[in-house]
């Protein structure tokens, strides 16, 4: 390979990269357990035996074979080069690649572990320092249980210019706080103060509860009411959905997300039991959100206003949707009375009347034809070809199926364009057959060594059971050596990540194979297991070498006194031993 990308720089881009996403916005992905299923993007099948492992940052197809991380796929899917996909991936992540002949690597900090530590300072300063009664008062007063500000971990940002920087000084410099968004730099001065002061604070998560920004409220007038964290390489106003780590669970069980949108909305709804709830953060409903939106569930429902300010976000969020929209996939809008927001609404009728309004939200096929026909005057021919006119650029951007054709059915209907009956109904698909899961290819009954390889590769922070590591010579000896000194020196990376590291091995091939070997367990103590592997081989080996050793005394001849005692001390074991 001409251009060698160090591998820190690769395992910050992966760390980076959600597999999930990456592969969800090329290939339908359904949620079956933990993992992901499609039909193979790279063979012929009808039904899915193509697997995408969020927990593994890993994609298999148990049909073809076909496998890899992140970079793998955009590699065979958008057939890209491996620099290539390196740097389509670190520019989505938002990292700068490294200049080539600079062996530094450039892959900007990692600014996880800080906003993990402030937000774990603003949560301590709400329950303990001196300001934080006036927030407490606060949030009481707008009904917040002490459950529901523990689950959506808020805290408080007290007055003052360097409350979290000199907290955090002796941990991160003050550059880093200001890339994270946490610290402002002085105009004009030195120094930095924060960003964040005398406001409550909503800690922003991604999908799988690493936070990468904030929210702060004011206590009392002020402006702006909010402040969110400025764009950072983690933080994406446009893109992120508050509560979205804390909803995952009920928006499975509902089949169902609810999109709010503010921050105090999806407080209320999930203390009132409407869990399966998150909120954009301020701006408009995006493709990014939609595409998010609809890996977690089939039906999302948009909260807005009902007034024109509302209606208008609204048809903006369906614009988008339209591209998206596909067949078993739905959207519809809850407009609002005036004067309320989901918060001041649920407080008031609780889940039930709340949960009420969601199933008699308005359909987005039904919202789509009266907004449009509003603009129209039905009445007349003109009006009614303008109808189609209107509709026929939105409606061109569905995918073909029957929701595609039932709205060219209803717009045929609502314009009397005489359509033969038969393309206004032309046949759905028929329904998809139940997905038969092919069994995993078969995997030979792994030796202890595979055994341990396995799960490490599985589930990396097993590296913690691991002690003493027995000396070289069984087979696979070598490969769980490298593996071992992998993670003691990188804690942290993916199955993925670290397959990627082997990539230029022989071992790549059996590590992609483990990879997805199911682990023949029953246990789910894997830290048990790994434990009970490395002692038996640390043992297995003692003994063999024991045995070497006696072998050669035996044969040597002309012992000296000691190893003469020696062979007659290992003789006598090994004889009651047996017995
Ligand atoms: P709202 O003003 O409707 O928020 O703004 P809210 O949640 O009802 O506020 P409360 O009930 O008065 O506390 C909706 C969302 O718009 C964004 C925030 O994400 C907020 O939750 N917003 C609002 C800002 O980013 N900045 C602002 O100044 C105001
Ligand atoms: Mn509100």
């Amino acid at each position: 390979m001409a251009t060698k990308i160090p591998s820190p720089f690769i395992d910050a881009v992966l760390a980076r990269t959600d597999i999930v996403e990456l592969v969800g916005g090329r290939v339908p992905l359904r949620k079956a357990g933990r993992d992901y299923k499609a039909c193979c993007p790279f063979h012929e099948e009808r039904t899915p035996s193509f697997t995408v492992s969020a927990d593994k940052q890993f994609y298999h197809c148990f049909g073809c074979g076909a496998h890899g991380s992140a970079i793998g796929f955009l590699m065979a899917y958008d057939r890209l080069g491996f620099v290539e996909a390196v740097t389509e991936l670190a520019r989505r992540a938002g990292l700068e690649m490294p200049q080539e002949g600079r062996p530094a690597i450039k892959a900007g900090p990692d600014l996880r572990p800080i906003l993990a530590a402030a937000a774990r300072y603003y949560q301590e300063a709400l329950r303990h320092h001196p300001a934080a009664e006036r927030a407490r008062a606060y949030l009481k007063g707008r009904g917040i249980t002490g459950a529901v500000a523990k689950t959506f971990q808020l805290g408080y940002a007290p007055p003052g210019w360097n409350g979290l920087l000199g907290a955090l000084a002796k941990d991160f410099e003050p550059a880093l706080l200001e890339r994270a968004g946490l610290a402002i730099a002085r105009d004009g001065a030195a120094g930095f103060y924060d960003r964040f002061r005398d406001r409550v604070m909503f800690p922003i998560a991604d999908a799988r509860g690493r936070i990468i920004g904030f929210g702060g409220r004011v206590l009392d007038q002020g402006e702006p009411k909010y402040m969110n964290s400025p764009e950072t390489a983690l933080f994406h106003k446009g893109h992120e959905l508050y509560g979205l780590p804390q909803a995952l669970a009920a928006i499975d069980k509902a089949g169902q997300v609810v999109v709010v949108e503010g921050y105090m909305d999806v407080l209320a709804l999930s203390q009132f039991g409407v869990a399966h709830t998150v909120a954009t953060l301020g701006t408009a409903t995006t493709r990014e959100h939609l595409d998010r939106l609809f890996r977690y569930a089939p039906e999302v429902v948009f909260c807005f206003d009902g007034d024109r300010a509302g209606r208008d976000a609204a048809w903006r969020a369906l614009e988008q949707a339209l591209s998206v929209l596909r067949d078993g996939r739905q959207v519809s809008f809850l407009f609002l009375p005036e004067g309320e927001d989901p918060d001041t609404l649920v407080r008031a009728e609780g889940a039930a009347g709340f949960q009420e309004r969601l199933k008699a939200a308005t359909e987005l096929p039904e919202f789509f034809f009266e907004t449009l026909s509003a603009r129209a005057d039905l009445s007349r021919m003109d009006g009614r070809a303008r109808l189609v006119e209107l509709a026929r650029p939105l409606l061109s951007k569905l995918a073909k199926g029957a929701l595609y054709e039932l709205m060219i059915g209803r717009l045929a209907e609502l314009s009397a364009l005489k359509v033969p009956q038969a393309a206004a109904l032309a046949p759905a698909r028929p329904e998809e057959t139940a997905p038969r899961v092919q069994p995993p290819a078969p995997v030979r009954g792994g030796s202890l060594v595979r055994q341990a390889v396995a799960l490490l590769l599985q589930y990396p922070a097993l590296i913690q059971e691991v002690d003493e590591l027995p000396p070289p010579g069984r087979p696979g000896m070598d490969v769980l050596t490298e593996l071992v000194a992998v993670l003691r020196e990188t804690p942290g990376l993916s199955t993925g990540a670290i397959v990627e590291r082997f990539a230029d091995t022989p071992h790549r091939a059996t590590l992609a194979r483990l990879a997805v070997w199911e682990y023949p367990s029953l246990l789910p103590d894997h830290g048990g297991v790994m434990r009970d592997i490395m002692r038996t081989l640390n043992e297995q080996a003692r003994a063999a070498q024991a045995k070497d050793r006696h072998t050669f005394l035996i044969n040597k001849g002309n012992l000296t006194p000691e190893e003469r005692a020696e062979l007659v001390a290992y003789l006598r074991n090994r004889n009651s031993e047996g017995q």
